[in-house]
C-alpha cells in the first residue's frame, strides 16, 4: 500500500531516539520530510545522520512552553504547512502515591499533558494548511489499565486522551483527525534502561513478556509502521481512535 506520505511534511516531537525516532524512521522511508525535537543537540545530530536528508531538528524540550512557541515558529518560518503531528514526550517519573510530591506532579503535568496542548495549539494553525491534517497522541497502555508504580503516568495520560476526543468533535470541522496511539511494550533504550534498573534484566524481560500473548516486547518498526500509516492519508477514516499497540497485553473487553 502506497501510504500517500511523499512530500509531507510531519513533525515528530521527542525523537532522537526510541519511539518517535521509530515513527521518524518509518515516515522517511515512505517519502515524508520529518522534524524531530528533543532536549540533546548531540542526540538530534546523531538521529538526524542516520535518517539522512529528509529530516532535519530543533532543539526543543516539550515541557516547556516558550520552547513549544519556538519549535513551531521555527517550522513556520521555513514554510507555513504541517501534514502530521506525533505527539510525543519522556516519560514521568515512576513512584506510588505516598513517594510523589506535588512538584514531581506539577512537572509531569507539564511533561505528559501540557505539552500535548501546547503543540496541538500552536501547530493548528499550520495543520489547517495542510490538505490532509493528523495529530497522533502518543500515549500508552496505561490509559486502559494502570501500571504498577506509575501513577503519574496512569493519572495524566488519560488527560491526553479526554482532549483528544474532544477535539476530534471540536476541529473535526477544520478536516484535522485526532487520533491516539497506545503502546504496551516496545523495546527502546528507556525499556532496556528499566529492565536494568531492577538488577536482573533477563528476570525482568521475562516476567514482562510472559504477560504478552506474543510472547516479546514489540520493535519500534513495529509501532513506527503503525504510527505512520495513522498519520497518512490513507487512514482518512479513521478519527478520534485510540490503538493498541501491545501484543495483545491489555486485557480488557473494549
Ligand atoms: N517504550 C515503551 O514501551 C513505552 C510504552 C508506553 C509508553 N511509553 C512512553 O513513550 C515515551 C517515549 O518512550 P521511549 O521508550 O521512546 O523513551 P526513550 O527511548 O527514552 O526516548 C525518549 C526520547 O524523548 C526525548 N525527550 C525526553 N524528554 C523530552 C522533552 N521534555 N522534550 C523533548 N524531547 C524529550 C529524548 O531525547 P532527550 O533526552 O535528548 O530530550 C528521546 O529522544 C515516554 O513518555 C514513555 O513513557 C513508552
Amino acid at each position: 500500500m502506497d501510504l500517500q506520505l511523499d512530500g509531507k511534511r510531519m513533525l515528530v516531537t521527542a525523537a532522537s531516539r526510541g519511539l518517535g525516532f521509530g515513527v521518524a524512521k518509518t515516515l522517511i522511508q515512505e517519502g515524508a520530510e520529518v522534524i524531530l525535537c528533543g532536549r540533546t543537540k548531540g542526540s538530534l545530530e546523531r538521529a538526524v545522520h542516520k535518517l539522512g536528508t529528509n529530516a532535519r531538528y530543533v532543539v526543543a524540550d516539550v515541557s516547556k512552553a516558550e520552547d513549544i512557541s519556538q519549535l513551531i515558529t521555527n517550522i513556520e518560518r521555513e514554510k507555513g504547512v504541517i501534514d502530521g503531528m506525533f505527539v510525543n514526550a519522556g516519560g514521568p517519573p515512576p513512584g506510588q502515591f505516598s513517594e510523589l510530591t506535588d512538584e514531581d506532579w506539577e512537572r509531569s503535568f507539564h511533561l505528559t499533558l501540557m505539552s500535548a496542548v501546547r503543540l496541538t495549539r500552536e501547530a493548528l494553525p499550520l495543520l489547517r494548511e495542510s490538505s490532509s491534517p493528523s495529530i497522533l497522541y502518543s500515549t500508552s497502555i496505561s490509559v486502559k489499565q494502570p501500571i504498577g508504580n506509575l501513577l503519574l503516568s496512569n493519572s495524566l495520560r488519560p488527560a491526553v486522551i479526554g482532549m483528544m476526543r474532544t477535539l476530534a468533535e471540536e476541529i473535526s470541522r477544520d478536516g484535522v483527525r485526532t487520533n491516539a496511539v497506545c503502546p504496551g511494550y516496545i523495546n527502546t533504550e528507556r525499556v532496556q534502561e528499566l529492565m536494568k534498573a531492577t538488577g536482573n534484566p533477563d528476570e525482568a524481560m521475562e516476567r514482562i513478556t510472559s504477560s504478552i500473548p506474543l510472547g516479546r516486547m514489540g520493535r519500534p518498526a513495529e509501532f513506527g509502521a503503525v504510527c505512520a500509516f495513522l498519520l497518512s492519508p490513507m487512514a482518512s477514516y479513521v478519527h478520534g481512535a485510540l490503538i493498541l499497540v501491545d501484543g495483545g497485553m491489555y486485557k480488557g473487553m473494549m
